[in-house]
């Protein structure tokens, strides 16, 4: 048996390279404290400023205030004078932390990756037995979290971008469409879309119940319940026909029979009617995603904790993986008697296909 000894400095790079990624995933738990307890925000609106000053500013115990600080310092998201001991949250780096409202949030990703940790135990025993985990049993802090971070891009790109880019669908809605959404979530495009085409009635549906109330609630509060509703039901389950369109938003990958619910949806589909993938951008083979997407490291660890492991707990169970790819889901579509399928639109994050019968 021959050995071969490491080269001593790439393992020093490397083990460089592993620090850095330890780094990313303390740094997403110490995001989520600072998110919740206000410490981003305080700094954000008034800095620079001592542990002392943003504890009491913020009603927190100043001693853990140091240390989260001297954290946030270590990686970079906040600057440190040590001539009066003070730390600054530059506006650059405030637009990406401090607010859900700003188009370059990025806070809401941290409770995803909170969520993931705390599902390890069960992620392991899917890994011996190739069983999946329903969305449902995942942490609650993931549905927050998909919600908070899903939704800076759909205000970015949704109804500037993406609708004016599918093929007749601003005049339907604008006109008054009936619209269906599968796998809804906490609701967050369609409550964009309720506010924006006031004229246009919209249902949508998810297996999770605690995340279709949640929606129903955040209808209420936006004031467009009585346009809007969401009901527990699976994407064949939904009994509704002559719909205008369908929506799948960050959905279609995590179910486990795509086929039969893109032809549920061709059935409920009215003449004429648009079927709308909104999917993670990804490239058609694995080389490609890994060198174009920004965010692969995140999305293949999401994908393996959420969407594979739901997919993976429903019947069929196909399994397509978060970053499927523009050729995997035509395929999908056309096993599902789509013919014309059409990719209209994309972001950082995302791809927009539109499909017809
Ligand atoms: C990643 S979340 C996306 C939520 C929402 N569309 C958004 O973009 O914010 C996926 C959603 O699909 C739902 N889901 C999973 N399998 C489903 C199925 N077979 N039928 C309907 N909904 C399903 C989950 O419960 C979850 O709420």
């Amino acid at each position: 048996m021959t050995t071969t000894t490491p080269d001593l400095q790439k393992v020093g790079a490397f083990a460089q390279q592993v620090g850095a990624a330890l780094a990313g995933g303390a740094t997403a738990a110490m995001m989520v404290i600072g998110d919740r307890t206000g410490l981003y925000a305080a700094l954000a609106a008034g800095g620079p400023l001592t542990s002392a000053q943003l504890a009491a500013r913020t009603g927190t115990a100043e001693r853990y205030v140091r240390e989260w600080l001297a954290q946030q310092a270590a990686v970079g998201f906040v600057g440190y004078d040590p001539a009066d001991d003070t730390f600054t949250l530059p506006p650059e780096h405030a637009a990406v932390l401090a607010s859900d409202d700003s188009p370059a949030s990025m806070i809401g990703g941290a409770p995803v990756i909170s969520g993931m940790h705390r599902r390890t135990d069960q992620l392991v025993e899917a890994f011996r037995h190739g069983t999946g985990i329903p969305w449902g049993e995942q942490d609650p802090t993931t549905f927050e979290g998909t919600e908070r971070f899903f939704r800076v891009g759909y205000r970015n790109s949704l109804l500037s971008e993406w609708v004016p880019a599918l093929d007749g669908v601003h005049d339907r809605l604008q006109a008054g469409a009936r619209v269906v959404d599968v796998g809804s979530g906490h609701g967050a495009p369609v409550l964009l879309l309720a506010e924006a085409y006031p004229n246009s009635l919209f249902v949508g549906y998810d297996v999770h119940p605690a995340s279709v109330e949640t929606a129903n609630r955040r209808a209420a509060d936006a004031g467009v319940s009585d346009r809007v509703r969401f009901e527990v039901n699976h994407c064949h389950g939904y009994p509704d026909q002559d719909v205008d369109i369908i929506t799948f938003f960050d959905t279609f990958h995590d179910l486990g029979d795509p086929v039969g619910a893109a032809e549920h949806a061709r059935h409920a589909l009215a003449t004429g009617g648009t079927l709308v993938l909104v999917e993670p951008r990804a490239g058609d083979d694995l080389a490609t995603t890994l060198a174009t997407v920004p965010m692969a490291a995140v999305s293949f660890a999401a994908s393996t904790f959420l969407c594979t492991a739901n997919s993976l707990s429903q019947p069929v169970g196909l399994a397509l993986g978060s970053q499927a790819g523009e050729a995997r889901l035509r395929d999908v579509l056309t096993a599902a008697g789509y013919s014309r399928v059409r990719r209209v639109a994309e972001n950082d994050f995302n791809m927009v296909l539109e499909a017809r019968p």
